[in-house]
């Protein structure tokens, strides 16, 4: 088997996006098919790029010049599919890249076969968002995307802590909050291929905001840290903008996200408990 952070820098090195994800589903299943039976397990070494290869299109425009959406109109929803892709895609390398970084230290097998996990279920999940376009005539790189979503991991490139707080923890989470939403919405206009395909996504993202408060909460108990001060600062120090609610409480719960951690980051006075 290929060393597992020289599968992540191949998968980060693939700028063609249904290639990089059967990639990186290849990897995933070579990876939990043999890595029981290597002893020890080679993780190998990696040079992630600074940037992960993408495609030509989408055009990729500073946030303000995408165009805004109307979600009550077919050509609104298609645009909000497009940008579901452009996430899925963008997590795809995330996670690799949570691989291929971070070399000099030291995990268990459990964080590395998390993330190849979620890496896999990204990848599921920027396929089937481009069957959902590509039903409507569309495709992928068909629209302009938002071109900072690689800021977290730029800014977290040398902090694993960092990078645990803000792309699982923060960016993930706030899918699990707006996912139910759009549901409804796809709902609303019969589209029951959007709306199987965002139910898979939602009822697979909370492992993804567990895995990374997992991680996040060992590496605070190896050091001997406070896990809701740290995670505060952090958060202040890489995230650029204030929480917004409304958060999804329950599922965050069951992402092991307590609301201490959040609603002081948020600009709004949390409501009394049991509300
Ligand atoms: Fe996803
Ligand atoms: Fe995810």
């Amino acid at each position: 088997m290929m060393p597992l952070r020289e599968m992540a820098q191949a998968v980060l090195s693939t700028s063609d996006g249904r290639q990089k994800t059967a990639l990186s589903r290849g990897f995933a299943a070579e990876w939990f098919a043999t890595r029981i039976k290597d002893d020890p397990v080679s993780l190998g070494h990696a040079t992630p790029p600074e940037f992960p290869a993408r495609p030509e299109k989408p055009e990729l425009l500073a946030p303000r010049d995408v165009p805004r959406r109307r979600p009550h109109t077919a050509k609104g929803r298609l645009a909000m599919l497009h940008a579901v892709a452009h996430i899925e895609l963008n997590a795809v390398d995330l996670h690799w890249d949570l691989i291929a970084r971070f070399e000099e230290i030291k995990m268990p097998l459990g964080y590395y076969d998390d993330w190849v996990r979620a890496a896999d279920e990204e990848s599921k999940h920027f396929n089937l968002m481009c069957d959902c376009l590509e039903a409507q005539d569309s495709y992928y790189g068909a629209m302009p995307a938002h071109a900072g979503m690689w800021r977290a991991a730029t800014d977290t490139q040398d902090d694993i802590m960092g990078r645990l707080a803000v792309v699982p923890m923060v960016l993930e989470a706030r899918g699990l909050d707006v996912t139910p939403g759009m549901i409804t919405l796809f709902e609303g206009a019969n589209n029951d291929m959007a709306v199987n395909a965002l139910n898979v996504i939602y009822s697979e993202e909370v492992s993804h905001v567990a895995y990374g408060s997992k991680w996040f909460h060992f590496l605070c108990g190896r050091h001997d840290i406070d896990p809701k001060g740290e995670f505060h600062r952090l958060v202040k120090k890489y995230f650029h903008a204030t929480l917004r609610p409304p958060f999804n409480e329950e599922k965050r719960a069951e992402a092991g996200i307590p609301p201490d951690f959040y609603w002081p980051l948020s600009d709004v006075a949390r409501p009394p408990s049991g509300t």
